[in-house]
């Protein structure tokens, strides 16, 4: 085994940094050590200023690129952008994604494209900016934040399904292209978590939903940020290709 990096040496790029799981992981990689930069929707530009106070005051400084990760050419903008910042990436944690769900006879073109394009194609955009270098560099760690409904499916969301179990094919294929040069590559797939994206589900429906999960409650984002930053560490590197679930039992799979 080669000699491993310390933390304090190690840059970290965040996709959907800004969001609720997302900034947990900001969170817990600084606190380890890490240089951080958070890409996110350029949407969300007027509450930026904000969250990264919010964040300084607990000691985590984390840079901010804006950028839609659907999109080549502003995905790759926004890399070179955090790139410049950071001089390199140790680590990238795609976390960019939306829901637009819709019973599969409603869904049209429009919210199928919006979420492959965010969700998935975000995944090669911004990966693609780095697994070379991290290749060459012989250390890398890459971690694809998926979805338990990417598992085992779920009513209305035809495209986020489809978003997230290509997720972890892309996991899979690109762990064994890593492997032999240091980089891993591993998926986390949350279940229901306390963000804006799940309480923008009906109350009736989601009542419905932690029901059936047996832990009982949804989970905190802070409890998928761990498991990130857990296979994020220099130490985790016989770790890949491996799909991680954090989702209170409500899919279990050998
Ligand atoms: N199983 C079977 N039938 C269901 C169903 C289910 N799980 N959910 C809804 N239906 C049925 C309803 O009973 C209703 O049937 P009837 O017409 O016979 O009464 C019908 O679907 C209603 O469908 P509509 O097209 O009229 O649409 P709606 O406005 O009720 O919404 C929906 C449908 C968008 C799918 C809504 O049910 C919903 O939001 N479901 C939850 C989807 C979900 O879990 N999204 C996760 C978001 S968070 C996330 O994605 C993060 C993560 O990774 C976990």
């Amino acid at each position: 085994m080669t000699s491993l990096p310390s933390p304090a040496s190690m840059t970290a790029i965040v996709t959907g940094g800004t969001g609720a799981i997302g900034t947990e992981i900001c969170r817990q990689l600084a606190a380890a050590g890490l240089r951080v930069v958070a890409l996110g929707h350029p949407s969300e530009a007027e509450r930026i200023p904000q969250w990264q106070r919010a964040l300084s005051e607990a000691g985590c400084d984390v840079g901010v690129e804006l950028a839609d990760l659907g999109d080549a050419e502003a995905a790759a903008g926004a890399m070179r952008a955090a790139l410049d910042r950071l001089g390199k990436a140790d680590v990238l944690v795609n976390a960019a994604g939306i829901t637009r769900d819709a019973r599969f006879v409603k869904m049209t073109l429009d919210q199928w494209r919006a979420v492959l394009a965010s969700n998935l194609d975000s995944v090669f955009h911004c990966t693609k900016a780095v697994f070379a270098d991290m290749c060459a560099r012989g250390f890398g760690r890459i971690v694809n934040i998926a979805s338990v409904n990417g598992q085992r499916g779920q009513f209305g969301q035809t495209n986020y399904a489809a978003a997230k179990a290509g997720m972890h094919g892309f996991t899979m294929a690109l762990a064994q292209e890593g492997a032999r040069f240091g980089v891993t590559v591993n998926t986390v797939s949350p279940g229901y978590v306390r963000t804006p994206m799940t309480a923008a589900i009906k109350p009736e429906v989601l009542q419905g939903i932690v029901a059936q999960i047996p832990v009982g409650r949804m989970a905190e984002p802070a409890e998928i940020a761990r498991v990130v930053a857990f296979l994020c560490a220099p130490e985790s590197g016989y770790i890949t290709g491996a799909n991680i679930a954090v989702n209170g039992g409500l899919y279990m799979s050998a």
